[in-house]
């Protein structure tokens, strides 16, 4: 699908992406930093925290959900994972205020898997607390495959207690339908996602048609419950499939992707009254965020150079 010279540049960036060394440079210059933050505008609103908020509020206005997080993971001193904590909360609170509606999407490691479940575990009972103060819902992203016990079995200790708490499943790990077939034991919606992670191939599979009808799979066993689910993808063909299912017309039923990816496909699936999520973040992080953007889609490489060279802000007539 892309070419050798568009794969090469994605597998540069992605170990660019974990080179500390690189992150840090490129955090203190003073010509990178602002060019690359004009790139990385089209996939997160801005820094803080009313770049996330109003960027919600003007979709909201014209007929998306939305999803919203503060951009970080695998944070490994319990300050910075009080300090995360404490800015969810905050983001909760100010949304509350101003009765603006989402659902508050987060990796467990950045507000305590790295330290301990137990601190990741009291976290996160706070912010569905907080969250259920204010009617909003929580939505827990999966992580690596090293952590998804860990993640469901933290998970699963807070569902039974608040209903507004999700978890996203990962496709490609061939474990995922069995541990569908428990979430459904769970109130929470279940988000289903491909999977982002490079994972050995005796426990996943790659981007394939075999994985495309996994997915269809997982959304079906959820559907024949009648369980609350988000359908992740940007995927064409997974859209026209659920569509020509009439999946979209049920209750219980959305489509979400990420801000700035394919924003023509979901200003379509908006503009014909279907259930319509957009995925926002928000943080000084944009950095890796921005970095796996381009990795998993190499095309988008020309996108941030014009980006870098024509643009000042997001692009806002995109949705
Ligand atoms: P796929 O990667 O096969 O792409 C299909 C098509 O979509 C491409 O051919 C292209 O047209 C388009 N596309 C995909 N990515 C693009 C991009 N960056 N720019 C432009 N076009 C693009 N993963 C994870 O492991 N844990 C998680 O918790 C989450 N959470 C999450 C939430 C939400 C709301 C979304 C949409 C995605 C995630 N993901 C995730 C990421 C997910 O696992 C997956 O890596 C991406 O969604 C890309 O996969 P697709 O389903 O789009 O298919």
């Amino acid at each position: 699908m892309f070419t050798k010279n568009e794969l090469q540049a994605a597998e540069a960036l992605k170990s660019i992406a974990r080179n500390q060394e690189v992150k840090r440079y490129v955090q203190e210059s003073k010509e990178l930093y602002p060019l690359l933050l004009k790139a990385a505008k089209r996939f997160v609103t801005g820094e803080i925290q009313e770049d996330g908020i109003s960027k919600a509020q003007e979709l909201i206005s014209k007929g998306y959900s939305v999803s919203l997080e503060y951009i970080g993971e695998n944070t490994t001193s319990v300050e910075e994972c009080l300090q995360a904590k404490y800015e969810f909360n905050n983001l909760m609170e100010k949304m509350g205020s101003i009765t603006v509606q989402a659902t508050i999407s987060f990796d467990l490691s950045h507000i305590g898997l790295n330290v301990s479940s137990k601190l990741a575990l009291e976290n996160l009972t706070e912010m569905a607390q907080t969250a259920l103060s204010y009617d909003l819902t929580l939505m827990i992203s999966m992580e690596e495959s090293a952590k998804t016990d860990d993640i469901l079995d933290i998970y699963k200790k807070v569902a039974i207690q608040y209903s507004n708490v999700g978890i996203t499943i990962q496709t490609h790990l061939n474990r995922s339908m069995n541990d569908i077939e428990d979430l459904l034991n769970y109130p929470g919606k279940i988000r289903i996602v491909k999977g982002a992670y490079q994972e050995p191939s005796d426990i996943a599979i790659v981007r394939s048609k075999e994985l495309n009808e996994r997915y269809l799979n997982l959304i079906a066993a959820c559907i024949q419950k009648r369980h609350p689910v988000s359908i992740a993808t940007h995927d064409e063909e997974i859209i026209k499939e659920i569509l020509k299912q009439q999946y979209l017309s049920l209750p219980n039923v959305e489509v979400e992707m990420l801000y700035g990816v394919r924003p023509d496909l979901m200003k379509q699936l908006n503009g014909s009254g279907h259930k319509t999520r957009v995925y926002l973040t928000y943080g000084h992080e944009w950095y890796l965020y921005l970095c796996h953007r381009l990795a998993e889609y190499p095309p988008n490489i020309y996108q941030a150079l014009v980006d870098m060279i024509r643009r000042t802000t997001g692009d806002s007539d995109m949705y």
